[in-house]
């Protein structure tokens, strides 16, 4: 439609048709029985509204979205198309590795381009919207949504959020993409403690330099909309918070797509204690800037009486209802409400050997080796292998964000290795979690499920005998242990960060009958492995790897792929120790270089402090040197450019992948600078026994921090320029930046 076309038909639409516009509901409003009754009345919403509301929420399958567009549509004065959003966050069908596994990819081509995989199968299913990319800074292990986050730096998140945005959105004139709606707008990821739905609190300086970029550079990528955040920010709820998103994102950073609550978060303004009720609610979230109201009454409910009585001024329903009708003509919705999705698109696009491949490439790039005593990785096909453990033959490799996706059509870890050792030995050797408390915790199972994952004291033992005997008549033992599904993702804070005890237990057992230990971890966020760390030989963190996983990871065990993966957060010796992040302040008394000694230092009296694997860090089966680093100046200013020169040497016969990660640390400034941070990477290739340089140019920006008025300065002085394999084993050299 023509842009005249758009605003002659906002001026037609009565304020109901205008409001509905407003609206999201999910799929059991619009079910194929026409409307169900529970739901609207649990929100009390009218049925006309529901036959106004403009938008479905996670209503996926190309029949299921065709059927209710067509139903909404006749329905509906003007016939608008409505749009299917859905959480499309790391894969539709083909699942990739959770995205905190992404990060350690660090591979912003290979991720851009699975986004774009993903968003073909979304759409081909009738899907227009993706909630995603999630780029919140996650820095505190213990929050169960750092799975859905490439990590804690916000450099890297950033180039993460750029690429995902644009890897979804790059086919959409083709009709094959998705929008991308970035999210959790601003700082979700600093709730306090790590506990879901928590409240957040930070000085404008932190909030600026390290949880806002990401959330920026997705926009600046062309990141059609935007969902707020649960949680408040200083005190404001962000979903009102007209200064962040008005003032902010729409008036500093040009924003000019649809913003969204997230799921409730208009209603629970009240909750916050920020609101009276539903009508306040709607209309502090109004004029805040939030153009749609995800799954609550209050926009359906309230706006009408506020106009009605002069509390609101209906231009800005108007200005909402365009934004979304601008968005529904970008995607060609008008002359075509199904976006090209149909049943047999839906099937020849979905888990083809292609998408497949990719996402077996980046489960292999996810995966980081931690330890590899002795070089006891990579296996051979001759030796004696058991595979041992819960998670050696489960197919839940998807992880908890991944709501469309299939266990089914995952490999299993056993399957993986049975294609390089077809008589592998398998048994699990214990359940995942035993804990019948915390599993009711987890909220997904009634006392009958419980039954059905937690085997009987005897089973339990017979389990564990089996395990002990397979071990005994192995030469290698593989542990594929971990988290269940449910232990990460939304509401999945905890406040232990261990395996479980009887997994625990497991590798005590394993361990004293003496053979080559392999642990294999599936889970979702850094774990505490420091009470487990010398119990084994090799530890191969594959998180929740996706539907390729068992292949991945069974690639990477003999061989045929050379891990590259690099931790994006770091792993704590203790849970005590969270949020445990590398770019944190040096503190007036720091643990290491203070000119104080002994006790009155920045430390914890129990725990040796620090990352037992720190954020950057991965092993290869090569051995890669730094040698040297030079810079081409000892100085910076304004308009110069410094270039940096790392020496690497491969000291192995193995083809390799590196990540060269550059880091700064601005000396003295006015607002404390992080002990390092990172600027800039590479990923390069090196042959066996090749000398390669590195060179990376360093502009004056990278410098750059923010006051607490939300201000960018540099300032002169010294700054150390950090080269190195991970963000604790650096080369350091110093420049002066002068202006
Ligand atoms: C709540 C979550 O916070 C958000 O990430 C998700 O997109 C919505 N629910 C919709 O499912």
């Amino acid at each position: 439609m023509k842009q005249e076309e758009i605003t002659a038909l906002l001026d037609d639409m009565s304020l109901e048709e205008k409001i509905g516009q407003l609206v999201q509901l999910s799929g059991e409003f619009f079910s194929a029985n026409d409307i169900s009754i529970g739901p609207i009345q649990k929100l009390g919403i009218d049925k006309k509204m529901v036959e106004l509301a403009g938008s479905a929420l996670n209503v996926v399958g190309a029949k299921e979205t065709h059927d209710v567009q067509v139903r909404q549509m006749q329905k509906q004065p003007h016939h608008i198309p409505m749009l299917f959003m859905s959480d499309v966050i790391y894969g539709y069908k083909t699942i990739l590795p959770i995205p905190l596994g992404l990060g350690a990819s660090w591979d912003l081509e290979k991720v851009g381009e699975a986004f774009t995989n993903a968003a073909d199968e979304a759409s081909a299913a009738g899907n227009h919207v993706a909630f995603a990319p999630m780029v919140d800074v996650a820095r505190d292990a213990r929050w169960g949504r750092v799975l859905e986050s490439p990590g804690e730096d916000p450099y890297l998140n950033s180039k993460f959020a750029e690429a995902m945005v644009k890897g979804l959105q790059k086919n959409l004139k083709e009709k094959q993409g998705q929008i991308a709606c970035v999210k959790h707008f601003a700082a979700y990821g600093a709730v306090e403690g790590g506990k879901e739905y928590n409240s957040v609190d930070l000085s404008i300086s932190n909030l600026y330099q390290n949880y806002l970029p990401p959330y920026k550079a997705a926009i600046e990528a062309g990141s059609n909309m935007v969902m707020t955040s649960l949680t408040t920010l200083n005190g404001v709820p962000v979903t009102a918070s007209k200064e962040l998103i008005n003032d902010l994102l729409r008036e500093k950073w040009g924003f000019n797509g649809v913003v969204i609550s997230d799921y409730a978060s208009i209603y629970e303004l009240i909750k916050h204690g920020f609101a009276t009720d539903e009508t306040q609610a709607g209309k502090a979230a109004l004029n805040a800037g939030v153009d749609i109201d995800m799954k609550s009454p209050c926009y359906s409910n309230g706006l009408k009486d506020l106009v009605s009585n002069g509390q609101l001024d209906e231009v800005k329903i108007d200005k909402a209802v365009l934004r979304i009708l601008n968005l529904k003509n970008k995607m060609g919705l008008f002359e075509d409400p199904f976006y090209g999705a149909s049943e047999i698109r839906e099937k020849s696009s979905i888990l083809t050997d292609s998408k497949r491949k990719l996402a077996c490439q980046l489960a292999e790039e996810s995966i980081v080796l931690l330890k590899n005593k002795d070089n006891v990785l990579p296996l051979s096909k001759e030796q004696k292998i058991a595979l041992i453990g819960p998670y050696s033959n489960k197919n839940t490799l998807i992880g908890m964000w991944a709501i469309h996706g299939d266990p089914q059509d995952t490999v299993t870890i056993s399957e993986g290795i049975k294609k390089y050792v077809p008589d592998l030995h398998v048994c699990k050797g214990t359940d995942l979690q035993r804990n019948r408390e915390f599993l009711k915790g987890l909220g997904y199972l009634n006392e009958e499920g419980i039954n059905k994952v937690v085997s009987s004291e005897e089973v339990e033992l017979k389990n564990n005998y089996e395990a002990v005997e397979a071990a005994k008549k192995a030469d290698v033992v593989l542990l594929a242990l971990g988290e269940d599904t449910y232990e990460d993702g939304e509401a999945g804070s905890k406040t232990n960060l261990h395996l479980p005890k009887n997994q625990r237990h497991l590798i005590e057992q394993i361990a004293k009958v003496g053979k080559k230990i392999i642990l294999i971890l599936i889970n979702g966020r850094p774990l505490v492995l420091s009470d487990i760390e010398d119990k084994v030989d090799a530890i191969v963190e594959a998180w929740f790897p996706g539907t390729e996983g068992g292949n991945a990871i069974a690639n990477v065990l003999f061989g045929n792929y050379n891990p590259s993966g690099r931790l994006t957060m770091d792993f704590p010796y203790a849970s005590g120790e969270e949020p445990l992040y590398y770019n944190h302040l040096s503190t007036g008394r720091p643990a290491t270089n203070s000119q104080h000694i002994g006790r009155f230092v920045s430390k914890y009296i129990d725990c040796s402090g620090g990352a037992l694997y720190p954020f950057g860090y991965g092993l290869s089966y090569s051995d890669i040197k730094y040698e040297s680093i030079e810079l081409s100046s000892s100085q910076i200013t304004p308009k110069s450019r410094l270039e940096i020169t790392v020496n690497l040497i491969n000291e192995s016969h193995w083809t390799t992948t590196e990540t060269v990660q550059l880091y700064i640390h601005d000396e003295v400034a006015s607002i404390a600078q992080p002990v390092k941070r990172l600027v800039d990477f590479q990923k390069v290739e090196l042959k066996p026994n090749q000398r390669k340089k590195i060179t990376f140019c360093l502009k004056p920006n990278k410098l750059l921090f923010y006051d607490n008025e939300g201000k960018e300065k540099i300032e002169p002085g010294y700054f150390d320029i950090m080269v190195g394999p991970n963000s604790r084993d650096v080369i350091t050299k110093k420049i002066e930046y002068i202006e």
